[in-house]
């Protein structure tokens, strides 16, 4: 059974995806053992702490450091004995010697078909703002592993999704979330329990 530990920051529709995936049986030999955030307020906790998870606040803010919130960070990670760490719309840097501690563990989801909209700056509702801005006719989301850079690990699966006219930014980021985000996600999970990555 994949231990499956999963950080967030947001409204946690990925979380809720994986939820749902493992209880429908789209994603087996998994569980969900944590969910971590660095924001108190994340409607995400909320999913978990319905799902009966254990959901913890970390956030960088309550340290004197940044340096003591990694050590912090690392230790929460650690104690849960995780096989899978999942990065869904998690918004605080990973530490370097997190990455290399839990080296091809940790995956991200990323709403661009990288290496379209990635890299520093293009997060959340930017991603989708810049590809209507370039005129892109295909976006979609991806799945890779987390490497020291950002956005830059080795693609696991990538999905397209069409963008139509008068899409905003808005509406864009829903039918990547509904269209991909929410379909690969699960699947990589399910693909990496199963021994087939
Ligand atoms: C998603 O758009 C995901 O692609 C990005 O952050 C957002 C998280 O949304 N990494 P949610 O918290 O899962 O709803």
């Amino acid at each position: 059974m994949l231990r499956v530990g999963i950080l967030v920051s947001g409204g946690g529709t990925n979380l809720q995806a994986i939820l749902d995936a493992i209880d429908n049986g789209t994603i087996t030999n998994a569980s969900v053992e944590v969910v971590i955030s660095n924001n108190a307020g994340a409607y995400a906790l909320e999913r978990a702490r319905k799902h009966n998870i254990a959901a913890e606040c970390l956030s960088p803010k309550e340290f004197s450091d940044r340096e003591e919130f990694n050590q912090a960070l690392i230790a929460k990670v650690d104690s849960y004995h995780l096989d899978l760490i999942v990065l869904a719309g998690f918004l605080v840097k990973i530490p370097e010697s997190m990455i290399a501690k839990y080296r091809n563990k940790i995956i991200n989801i990323h709403p661009s078909l990288i290496p379209s909209f990635c890299g520093v700056g293009f997060y959340g509702l930017k991603v989708h703002e810049a590809a209507l801005a370039r005129g892109v006719k295909i976006t979609g989301a991806t799945v890779h592993f987390v490497d020291e850079g950002m956005d830059s690990g080795p693609i696991i699966l990538q999905k397209a999704v069409e963008v139509l006219p008068g899409d905003t930014p808005e509406i864009l980021q829903r039918r990547v979330m509904e269209q991909a985000e929410w379909i690969i996600l699960p699947k990589a999970i399910d693909m990496i329990a199963n021994g087939n990555i």
